[in-house]
């Protein structure tokens, strides 16, 4: 299984590669908002020198967003970002606009990845338009009261039985918990905010352990 992480900040993204488990990143409009200081003077030709600094830190894909709805803009955009480096992955919403743009660039070399799914159906037009990613968004499922779990598991057994390689990667991850289920549902790819990538590493008892053995371990210190 890998992880990407989900964040526009540098210092989260080093901070995880770090810790050698890191094998992308995804970025949406709303984490690249968190990292801009001076909105008034940050540029699109800023944003793209970011995504190049992220692809310097992360040999892996690195997902950028587009920013506009009719399919032929999301062409010309996604054509500027895949052109910063090869890693870059042209995240495109699943509307009917973003599927042609998503078929597009699935024919011209240019790898996608299908974001703001909520439904299987969804799923299922992301591969056959050819997808390289499909990003179903668990936790914001979660927060209307639907299963956002229960879609990964249709996704997968859907691509399962039509042998689609459209990877799978679970998006919008709140806790611990939803990238247990997602490596139990056979997802490829959980896509995770920094404070659940450590969360991941922590245990109680690991702790209470610890404390135990340093404490333990002292009477050798004489
Ligand atoms: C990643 O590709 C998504 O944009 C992201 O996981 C959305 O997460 P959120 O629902 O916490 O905003």
């Amino acid at each position: 299984m890998k992880f990407f992480i989900d964040t526009a900040s540098l210092d989260e993204i080093n901070a995880a590669a770090e810790l050698g488990v890191l094998d992308g990143v995804t970025t949406n409009p709303s984490l690249i908002a968190k990292i801009v200081k001076d909105p008034a003077n940050f540029t699109y030709a800023d944003f793209k020198a970011h995504i190049a600094r992220i692809c310097e830190i992360v040999d892996g894909p690195v997902s950028a967003e587009v920013t506009t709805l009719k399919s032929e803009e999301m062409i010309a955009q996604g054509e500027e970002l895949a052109a910063i480096h090869k890693n870059v992955v042209v995240k495109c919403p699943l509307t009917v606009e973003g599927l042609k743009a998503i078929r597009h660039f699935s024919q011209n070399g240019i790898k996608t990845n299908a974001t703001l799914v909520f439904s299987p159906t969804q799923a299922l037009l992301a591969a056959k338009a050819g997808a390289d990613f499909v990003s179903p968004f668990v936790g914001r499922l979660d927060d209307v009261s639907t299963s956002g779990m229960e879609l990964v598991r249709q996704i997968v057994t859907i691509y399962d039985n039509y042998g689609y390689l459209t990877e799978v990667i679970v998006a919008s991850v709140r806790n611990p918990l939803h990238v247990v289920e997602s490596a139990m549902a056979g997802a490829d790819i959980a896509t995770l905010p920094y404070s659940v990538i450590k969360q991941l590493a922590n245990h109680p008892l690991t702790d209470k352990g610890l404390e135990k053995f340093m404490e333990d371990a002292a009477v050798m210190k004489g």
